[in-house]
């Protein structure tokens, strides 16, 4: 596994020697002060699309951030990986399905009662771009912010027709009515802590499935649920969904224990588990408070460097997808929508 700090430490060094002006006053022997190193991986981070863009996906990628245990990283990991996709020059769209609304808080997004959010695109009539707001991280970040109405949801689109695809229509009614200069290249979808019909919205939503998966005790359990969900879902109402990505967060370094969850989710998942690992990292539950992502919050951060590095391996991984052939999402570059039907053979190329 490559090391974010050590790939970090190259690249400056590199940017170092075939730059006369750089933030630092000395050569790279200066990078062994800590205070050194943080400062250039901060100013990394915050001039990171000029310097080093992530590749733009072949299509647009949809994808759903699940597991219905709470505290595993979800909101975290939604919220970092959107701002380092946007900083590093994609356009990235935030749908917040969690009525705790705690990604909306993280991008400086209004959520009280009210705001035009979410709910009103999937219980009321509004369209997706009528609810979309700025974010305080990047001009290429958008969020689609929940309120605590969006707690009602659950219930009340249990009337509503077609409910289990109301987001999904939602998505792509909006993506159609952008020019293809603006299309998001990403959308990422919060999922609440449950099964309910919101996570089966966002699964009928999205392309692909990204688990995060807290090193810790019972970090496995309650994932066979899970996944055994997202194969219903993939056999009755969205064949194209499928688990590409899993991400290990919050690792704390010092315990065995961390290190064997480790192990048994890559014996287990193989290569859908990005090689960047999350630590436990204070700065990452700060940020929050202040309305922000780490990233923001503080750049330098081991947090903020290991979601940029899981955003990159995220963002190299995009460039040669499959098409969707259920699809009815334009590529983000303008390439022409995929065939829109509603049910096809199932293609799952895991
Ligand atoms: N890498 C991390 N280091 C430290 N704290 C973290 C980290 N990732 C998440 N947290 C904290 O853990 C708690 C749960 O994370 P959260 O992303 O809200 O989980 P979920 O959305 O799955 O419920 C939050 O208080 C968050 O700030
Ligand atoms: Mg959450």
């Amino acid at each position: 596994m490559t090391d974010p700090g050590e790939r970090l430490r190259s690249s400056l060094a590199a940017d170092q020697s075939s730059s006369a002006s750089s933030a630092s006053s000395g050569g790279a022997a200066d990078f062994d002060s800590p205070i050194a190193m943080e400062a250039l991986r901060a100013t990394r981070v915050l001039h990171a699309a000029d310097q080093d863009p992530f590749p733009v996906p072949s299509r647009i990628r949809v994808i759903t951030i699940a597991n219905q245990k709470g505290g595993v990283g979800k909101t975290t990991s939604t919220v970092n990986l959107g701002v380092a996709l946007a900083l590093y020059g994609l356009r990235t769209l935030v749908i917040d399905l969690d009525p705790q609304g705690n990604a909306s808080t993280a991008l400086g997004v209004e959520h009280t009662v009210g705001t035009p959010s979410v709910y009103d695109a999937l219980v009321g009539d509004n369209s997706l771009g009528e609810v979309v707001h700025p974010t305080t991280a990047s001009p290429k970040l958008l969020c689609v912010p929940a309120t605590i109405d969006l707690a009602g949801a659950e219930i009340e689109l249990v009337s509503v027709v077609a409910r289990e695809h109301r987001l999904r229509r939602a998505i792509e009614a909006y993506v159609h009515e952008l020019p293809p200069e603006q299309r998001p290249h990403y959308v990422l979808i919060d999922c609440p802590p449950s099964l309910g019909l919101l996570t089966l919205n966002a699964l009928v939503a999205g392309d692909e499935v990204l688990i995060p998966i807290q090193c810790e005790y019972y970090a496995l359990e309650g994932l066979g649920q899970l996944l055994n969900n997202i194969d219903l879902v993939r056999q009755h109402l969205n064949p194209g969904i499928s688990v590409r990505t899993i991400l290990l967060t919050m690792y704390d370094g010092r315990t065995k224990l961390a290190d064997q969850v480790a192990d048994e989710v890559r014996n287990h998942f193989g290569d859908l588990v990005l090689p960047a690992v999350i630590p436990r990292n204070v700065r990452v539950s700060e940020a929050p408070g202040y309305g922000q992502s780490v990233l923001t919050y503080d750049p330098g951060s081991r947090g903020s460097t290991s979601y940029v590095e899981a955003a990159r391996q995220l963002a190299e991984r995009g460039v040669d997808l499959p098409p969707l052939e259920r699809s009815g999402l334009a590529g983000a570059n303008g390439a022409p929508p995929v065939t829109a039907q509603s049910t096809v053979s199932a293609q799952d190329s895991q």
